[in-house]
């Protein structure tokens, strides 16, 4: 396990007081649709933070977080600054994929409590504000879905075109050439009528049939029904996926083998299939009757295939996630700028995710090993202070680290059992919420169903409230000069200094507002100096607004500015004369 140091004295917060005189007055005005009066929509101001229910916190003491656990902790997320909560599945379901593996999509599974918890949870988030957003699995139900056990039962059930069944290419030989996500062939023979079934994840997940328009309705209602009970919104559980070649061509094999031994291939006939954005564009339609936001899971190799997710007109998902930040594994202010130039080209609004269930967290990520908590704070100047909507994985804003597991037979993800050690599965990112220092972190007085790491004793919600430097103060006052800045809101995005290795430093202007964000993202100190007359900003001062520079916190001109290592420095850009927008 890494070492954890907290080697910066800090004195942020105090310099944090200085931007309430600054911002104090901006009010954002909002009509009854949820657009404000310059017409920007509810979600472009929103931070979104996921939960993982099973996670986040166990009212119960069962071991397993559960609804009532999720709203027990809401004051928690609105001192926090949080605006919408995305649940991952909380679905009845097998739980062989965690949830992903859906049995009844209009009900809440036992073990996280009722459809009555889940409508006083809705209406105790509606109290403080905080909209709920639900995971769609959309690509494929649990194989022990009612429609999926009527659908194998026999060749002519009604429900068997719901999902792709096909004979095999011969005896014992599947249909195609084509592989699971999860490992294996995606196609598994039901001795039962003697065909396949197809599954781009695990088998326990056939895939659904969205040439069949019965899936498209069956569906589409089901975000309604959830509509109805007064969610905001979906996120799209793994598009990408929905269609598969009708004439199963096989896939072009690419050579060699991945990390569950199956050959690699290019998923050129079952994945990213140009049908997906006619269901996107008739499941918007449906949101926006219902006044609601879609988030993708959209896994995007180029810019031109993010373009598309938002829609020609953007009319498909308003949210794609682009991962963008997930595949940067390293602090480096060339691959950020080159990232967020791409985020920032597309037509639509942008989405930054440093961290999910699927994905190492950040601490791990980015962190050095001695100043973690000081780049767990860089990295929330970076994606919270950017031109759109950030999606914040629970326990990132107290620095919470992957506890991977160590022996094969503590794993719980199927994935990590088949990888194992290659691929350890991702049950490191999944682990309990660090509520306090008690045991299990106080997520649970039962043991929690995934171990939580050591460092639960310094890096938990009680602790770090208690302590001005902590990561947890960091992002709570970086989202209160968020909600309250309409550069940071609404800004446009302004590189600056654009060949510096080591400071990532950029503008954000809104009329007359500007705001200056610079991150030291090396571990030496280092000095910038900014000349903004190109920007059309001449003689500026600067304001400190937030900063975690300790020996330099007030830096009042553009000169000179030193930044300790892996320091955050924002401040508002005025007393300039403005020569041109
Ligand atoms: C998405 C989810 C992941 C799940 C998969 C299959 O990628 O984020 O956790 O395993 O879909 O549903």
């Amino acid at each position: 396990m890494r070492k954890l140091h907290r080697s910066l004295s800090v004195a942020w917060a105090l310099s944090f007081f200085l931007f309430s005189p600054v911002f104090g007055q901006t009010k954002i005005q909002r009509t009854p649709q949820n657009i404000d009066s310059e017409g920007h929509q509810w979600w472009q101001h929103a931070v979104f933070y996921e939960i993982y229910p099973r996670s986040f916190a166990d009212s119960n003491n069962d071991g397993v977080g559960d609804l009532n656990g999720i709203a027990s902790k809401l004051d928690y997320l609105k001192d926090l600054g949080v605006d919408a909560i995305w649940i991952t599945p909380c679905y009845p379901s097998p739980q062989v994929d965690f949830g992903y593996d859906v049995s009844d999509y209009e009900n809440i599974d036992p073990m996280y409590g009722t459809l009555k918890d889940f409508d006083q949870l809705s209406s105790q988030a509606k109290k403080r504000g905080i909209r709920i957003i639900m995971d769609f699995v959309m690509n494929h139900t649990s194989d022990q879905h009612k429609w999926f056990l009527d659908s194998r039962s026999s060749k002519t059930s009604a429900y068997r075109n719901w999902y792709v069944w096909r004979d095999g290419k011969a005896e014992n030989q599947p249909p195609n050439n084509w592989v699971a996500l999860f490992g294996g062939p995606a196609w598994k023979l039901d001795p039962k009528t003697g065909q396949y079934y197809y599954h781009y994840f695990y088998p326990e997940q056939p895939d659904l049939n969205w040439r069949n328009p019965a899936i498209k309705n069956a569906m589409f209602d089901v975000t309604r029904w959830w509509y109805k009970r007064g969610v905001a919104g979906f996120r799209l559980d793994a598009v990408d996926t929905l269609y598969e070649d009708p004439k199963l061509h096989d896939n072009p094999v690419l050579g060699g083998k991945n990390r569950y031994g199956d050959p690699n291939e290019e998923n050129k006939y079952n994945l990213k299939l140009p049908e997906i954005h006619n269901v996107l564009r008739d499941l918007r339609k449906v949101a926006d009757e219902n006044g609601a936001v879609l988030v993708g899971e959209t896994w995007t190799s180029d810019l031109a295939e993010l373009e598309r997710y938002y829609g020609a007109h953007n009319d498909e998902i308003q949210l794609p996630m682009d991962f963008l930040f997930g595949y940067v594994n390293k602090l480096s202010p060339l691959e950020f700028r080159k990232q967020i130039a791409a985020a920032e080209s597309v037509h639509g609004w942008p989405v930054y995710v440093i961290s999910n269930h699927d994905i190492v967290r950040s601490y791990v990520r980015y962190g050095d090993g001695a100043h973690n908590d000081a780049i767990a704070k860089l990295m929330a100047g970076l994606y919270l202070t950017l031109r759109g909507t950030p999606i914040l994985y629970y326990g990132e804003e107290i620095g919470m680290e992957n506890n991977n597991p160590v022996r094969v037979e503590d794993v719980k993800d199927p994935i990590g059992k088949l990888g194992w050690p290659q691929d350890k599965g991702r049950d490191g990112e999944r682990t309990p919420m660090q509520w306090n220092n008690s045991a299990n972190a106080g997520f649970s007085t039962a043991k929690p169903w995934l171990p939580v790491p050591q460092s639960y004793q310094t890096h938990n919600v009680a602790t770090e409230t208690k302590d001005p430097n902590s990561v947890l103060q960091f992002y709570r006052h970086l989202l209160a000069l968020r909600h309250t800045s309409r550069a940071l809101l609404d800004g446009n995005y302004i590189p600056l200094n654009e060949n510096d290795p080591n400071v990532l430093s950029y503008l954000r202007q809104y009329k007359d507002e500007t705001v200056l964000v610079v991150l030291n993202m090396s571990g030496v100190e280092q000095k910038v100096s900014f000349d903004l007359t190109q920007q059309g900003l001449s003689n500026a001062k600067t304001a400190t607004l937030l900063t975690i520079l300790s020996t330099h916190p007030d830096q009042p001109a553009l000169t000179g500015i030193t930044l300790e290592p892996f320091a955050v420095y924002i401040a508002k850009v005025s007393g300039a004369s403005k020569t041109n927008n």
